[in-house]
């Protein structure tokens, strides 16, 4: 296994679908979801257990039943359990996936912080009672499964002693005999392949290099049964790809470009998902200054969201059929940095005038947007941490949608709805293009100050041809400052999720 491949791996989480009453259940911790609605037989019996416990501190105040409240009993001597955990989900009604996601993330982060006292292996998790409410439980079954996977590990790759306990078994106790197992089982492959793109993004850029990386995906492929195809400096240059070679040239790192195939919808349409794969931004030439180079191990997470959905898509053997694209160079400065003022040729043959070498991630996708639309597909998904524009429009926990074909789009924000993860809408209008207008070459790589957002993706719109095309810049939500009760600081894995759901209902 390569090095990287070791860093980042993740001991396994053993999911099972049984049909325990929560007060028998043998683990270290005993999760209880409520609902603010009267308890449900299982919770009510289970209250019954404890002597009408839960009631009275309900009716105190001191079991808040809101979205991701949490109340700890660590002392239940009518349990098997050691622990008891109980999180609120609010109202059922209004139960979507992700708020179902941050409870379970909420409760699961308690359960796994690291504890002196008794080490966590076992935690079972009562299958919220559903009936009537919007969420089928076979989605519920899967996305605790997943976000439990998640939410158990941390980012502390480093330190001699993690922080968190990444325990081995869970249990999901379900009420009646339904056969969740697949379900959960599902939701774990999910899990682990947000788990891939938070290692890779939460990897540094002295480990997470485009060489490193290539082989880390090459093992990730061989491991869930992907087609993979690596293409070298060499046949970068013989693929006439100008524009990601010009942004690799200040490097010590060569380039690499990734290509998987999943090949499971026979002769249906194909899906491309391409991500943006700077393993380290400096800005180059135009460096950033360190404050805003710090977390620049970020600037891969699109081509992470690709890696990670490419996984979880192989392991369900989904029946359509997806192509993963990922350009893989680090902007760096050096005697032979590309320049302010040269002008590059790209693969599809614009030329473009390079006004600032920061704006490298356009770059880099023109070229491999434009291999992934000559080398067939039929519609297209990119991936980048591309502006701090976006983030000043959106802000840090919601993805800009930019899109060249109405019907692509809303079917990209749907997929998004119901994987619970946040993107919304970006203007396209034309005049966005002109702004990229060049004296000396076909356009430049940056426009005005103004509307950074859009004119990268009006930028990257030249290179996809007529080909139905969704641009999501993930600067915000792909890496996070700081914790969260509902989830870790550093990389999130946002919108593996969202690939993972369009690529379901994708050949439909
Ligand atoms: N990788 C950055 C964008 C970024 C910023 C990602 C913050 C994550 C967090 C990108 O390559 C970049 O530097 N963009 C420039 C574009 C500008 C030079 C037109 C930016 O946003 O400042
Ligand atoms: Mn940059
Ligand atoms: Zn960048």
């Amino acid at each position: 296994m390569p090095a990287l491949a070791e860093l980042i791996a993740v001991p396994p989480l053993a999911v099972s679908a049984v049909a325990t009453p929560p007060h028998e259940a043998v683990a270290d911790w005993l999760v209880v979801p409520v609902f603010d609605e009267e308890f449900p037989p299982v919770t009510a019996s289970l209250d019954d257990k404890l002597g009408g416990a839960l009631t009275r501190l309900r009716e105190s105040g001191d079991l808040g039943t809101g979205p991701a409240e949490t109340l700890v009993l660590p002392d239940v001597p009518a349990l098997a359990a050691s622990r008891l955990l109980v999180v609120g989900l609010g109202d059922p009604a209004r139960l979507t996936r992700g708020r179902l996601a941050k409870a379970v993330r909420t409760a699961t982060r308690i359960v796994s912080a690291k504890n002196d006292k008794a080490d966590v292996d076992r935690v079972a998790f009562v299958m919220p009672a559903t009936d009537g409410g919007p969420r089928a439980p076979a989605e519920i079954a899967e996305t605790i499964a997943a976000e439990v996977a998640i939410a158990r590990v941390g980012q502390g790759l480093y330190q001699r002693e993690s922080k968190r306990v990444a325990f081995g078994t869970l249990e999901l106790l379900v009420a009646t005999a339904d056969d969740l197992s697949e379900h959960v089982t599902a939701g774990v492959a999910l899990g682990e392949s947000v788990n891939l793109a938070r290692g890779l993004v939460n990897a540094p850029a002295d480990d997470v290099y485009p060489a490193s990386y290539a082989e880390v995906c090459e093992a990730v492929a061989a491991d869930v049964g992907l087609a993979c195809t690596v293409l070298d400096e060499r046949e970068l240059e013989a693929e006439r790809m100008g524009s990601m070679l010009a942004v690799a040239r200040g490097s010590d790192r060569p380039p690499r470009l990734v290509k998987f195939e999943h090949r499971g919808g026979g002769d249906g349409p194909t899906l491309a998902l391409v991500g943006k794969g700077v393993t380290f931004d400096s800005g180059g030439l135009s460096l950033k200054p360190s404050d805003g180079m710090k977390d620049m191990k970020c600037d891969m997470g699109g081509s992470a969201a690709v890696v990670g959905a490419m996984a979880a898509i192989a392991r369900r053997k989904l029946p359509v059929n997806v192509v993963g694209y990922i350009g893989l160079v680090e902007n760096m400065v050096s005697g032979n940095s590309y320049k302010l003022g040269d002008v590059l040729q790209t693969r599809q043959g614009t030329t473009v005038e390079v006004l600032n070498t920061d704006a490298e991630g356009r770059l880099v996708l023109a070229d491999v947007l434009d291999y992934a639309v000559t080398t067939g597909c039929d519609a297209i998904v990119d991936l980048a941490t591309l502006t701090g524009a976006c983030m000043v429009a959106l802000g840090e926990d919601v993805s800009g949608l930019f899109a060249n074909d109405d019907d692509w789009s809303s079917r990209v924000q749907t997929a998004a709805d119901a994987a619970g993860e946040l993107v919304w809408p970006m203007p396209m209008h034309d005049h966005f293009a002109k702004l990229l207008d060049s004296d000396v070459a076909d356009c430049k790589n940056v426009g005005p100050r103004w509307g950074g957002a859009v004119t990268a993706a009006k930028f990257l719109e030249k290179f996809v041809g007529d080909t139905p095309w969704v641009h999501l810049d993930i600067a915000g939500p792909a890496f996070a400052a700081s914790s969260k009760p509902h989830r870790e600081g550093g990389a999130t894995g946002a919108l593996v999720r969202t690939l993972v759901e369009l690529a379901s209902g994708y050949g439909e």
